[in-house]
C-alpha cells in the first residue's frame, strides 16, 4: 500500500470551535448528510472506508448511531476496554495507521472524524491529507477547538465534484464546506 492519504472532516466555527460539553454546539442537519456521504460513499462497492475517532467523540455518537454503519469504525483509546463487536480499539494513531494497512484489500478511504487530538495527528502528521472543513460562519460557545490549519503546508483547492460549493443557511446559521490539501511529492 502506498502511504495511506488521510482525510480529515470537520465542521469549525468562527473561533475554530469544533465542540461543547462534549457534543457539537449546533444542529446542521445537511452537515450531517455531507458527511455521512463523504465518510461512506465508496467507487468500488467491495470495499468500505475506514473511519477514525478519540473515545470522546466515540461516546458522542448517540448509541442508536454508532458504530457508524457501512464504515469501519477505529476507536483511539488507552483506557476503553470495550466496545461493540466489529468495531476497533486502538491505543495510538500509530496503532490504528498500522491496522489500517491490514486492511489494504478492504478498505478505500481513511477518514479522520475528530477530536481535537487526534485532527492534530493527522494534520500535523507525515501522511498526505486533505481537510474537508464546514466553515460554520457564526459564533458558538466551543471548549473544544480544532488545531489551526498550517497555511504553508495546506493548499484550498476548489472543491471536488462531492462537496458543494452552495452557501447553506439552517436556523439562521450559514455554512459551506472548503478543502485543503497537503501532498508530499
Ligand atoms: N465539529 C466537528 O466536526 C466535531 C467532530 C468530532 C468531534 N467533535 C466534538 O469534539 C468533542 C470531542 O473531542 P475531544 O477532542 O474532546 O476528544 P476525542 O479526541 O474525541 O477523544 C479524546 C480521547 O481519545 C483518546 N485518544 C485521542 N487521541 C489518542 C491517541 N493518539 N492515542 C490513544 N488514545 C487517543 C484518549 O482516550 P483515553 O483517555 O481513553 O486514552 C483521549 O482522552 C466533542 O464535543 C465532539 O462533539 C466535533
Amino acid at each position: 500500500m502506498s502511504k495511506a492519504k488521510l482525510n480529515v472532516v470537520v465542521a469549525a466555527c468562527n473561533n475554530m470551535g469544533i465542540g461543547i460539553n462534549g457534543n457539537l454546539p449546533w444542529r446542521l442537519k445537511q452537515d450531517m448528510a455531507f458527511f455521512k456521504k463523504i465518510t461512506a460513499s465508496t467507487n468500488d462497492p467491495e470495499k468500505k472506508n475506514v473511519v477514525i475517532m478519540g473515545k470522546n467523540t466515540w461516546l458522542s455518537i448517540p448509541e442508536k448511531f454508532r458504530p457508524l454503519s457501512g464504515r469501519v469504525n477505529i476507536v483511539l483509546s488507552t483506557s476503553l476496554t470495550e466496545v461493540p463487536t466489529g468495531v476497533h480499539l486502538a491505543k495510538s494513531f500509530e496503532d490504528a495507521m498500522n491496522l489500517v494497512e491490514t486492511m489494504v484489500s478492504t478498505v478505500e478511504g481513511v477518514f479522520v472524524i475528530g477530536g481535537a487530538s487526534v485532527y492534530k495527528k493527522a494534520m500535523f502528521g507525515s501522511y498526505p491529507c486533505r481537510i474537508y472543513l464546514t466553515q460554520v460562519l457564526a459564533d458558538f460557545k466551543c471548549d473544544t477547538f480544532l488545531p489551526e490549519i498550517d497555511e504553508k503546508a495546506f493548499t484550498k483547492i476548489p472543491n471536488p465534484s462531492d462537496v458543494p460549493v452552495n452557501e447553506f443557511e439552517e436556523n439562521g446559521t450559514k455554512f459551506h464546506i472548503v478543502v485543503y490539501e497537503k501532498c508530499f511529492n
